[in-house]
């Protein structure tokens, strides 16, 4: 499906019924990293997920992004799809967008999962990495940053075992165009700090995260379990940073024990 939100085409898919649960996804995916997801959580809740601009079916303009136009859209789809209150699932830059989210439109979140993600900003390195990143997009296109994020999304044991699951992963990144891939690079190297927002998160929290994520570790997921009152953490075994794909059945099962959870 796909609707005109804040002068840019957005897709998005709605099934199923019951309590909404919104998923947005990683960099520089799309909306089907979350169809596994979809198909089975959709028997017992209304799944929404959306491609974030610049990424799957939505538009990816030239100009400049931020974090908070994505946060925009997000609020937009929802008016547009008439849910006053959700539950959020974000993963990696997904989670980035939900602390965006949550500082201006905490009255619409009915709870959160962060999934490996971070509070902390980028380092100036970090930034730097970023910058080489979007001129590696520009010169060599998509399949080279698929090259370079395979390594960094999936554990070593799935990319020698699971050349499906490559596959699929390659296939995304390929798809995105490189003004959505430059444009997130660039809102998430100027995101704010969101250390200092975690111990007023008063919504009910659960953090995940694969034990072997190597791009946003155990250790960042701990420290927002720390300072989140409340909030529970599930580790991920044998699961890398897209631990939603590597482990979708211990994926699914957290996502829906929480669900039914808010629901009581
Ligand atoms: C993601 O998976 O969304 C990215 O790895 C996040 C990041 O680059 O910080």
């Amino acid at each position: 499906m796909h609707t005109q939100i804040n002068n840019i085409t957005i897709g998005y898919s709605d099934q199923g019924t019951g309590l909404p649960i919104v998923f947005l996804h990683a960099f520089p995916l799309n909306r089907t990293m979350w169809a596994t997801q979809e198909s089975l959580l959709s028997l017992q809740f209304r799944i929404i997920t959306i491609d974030l601009r610049g990424h799957g079916e939505s538009d990816a303009p030239l100009w400049r992004y931020t974090l908070e136009q994505s946060t925009d859209d997000v609020r937009a789809l929802l008016d547009h799809l008439e849910i006053q209150r959700a539950l959020f699932v974000g993963l990696s830059m997904g989670g980035y967008i939900l602390f965006a989210f949550y500082r201006k439109y905490a009255a619409r979140v009915k709870g959160l999962i962060l999934a490996d993600t971070k509070a902390q900003a980028d380092t100036e390195e970090g930034k730097n990495g970023r910058l080489q990143l979007a001129q590696i997009a520009y010169k060599k296109g998509p399949p080279a940053i698929a090259d370079i994020m395979i390594p960094k999304l999936l554990s070593p044991t799935t990319i020698q075992t699971n050349p499906d699951l490559v596959q699929q992963v390659r296939a995304m990144i390929e798809s995105t165009q490189i003004s959505g891939i430059a444009g997130d690079l660039m809102a998430m190297a100027e995101r704010p700090d969101t250390v200092p927002l975690l111990s007023q998160i008063t919504c009910p929290t659960q953090i995940i995260v694969g034990e072997l994520d190597l791009a946003t570790p155990p250790s960042d997921a701990k420290l927002m379990a720390e300072q989140i009152p409340h909030a529970h953490l599930t580790i991920i075994p044998n699961a890398a940073h897209l631990a939603n794909l590597e482990q979708p059945e211990t994926f699914n099962q957290i996502v829906s024990t929480f669900a039914l959870n808010l629901e009581k």
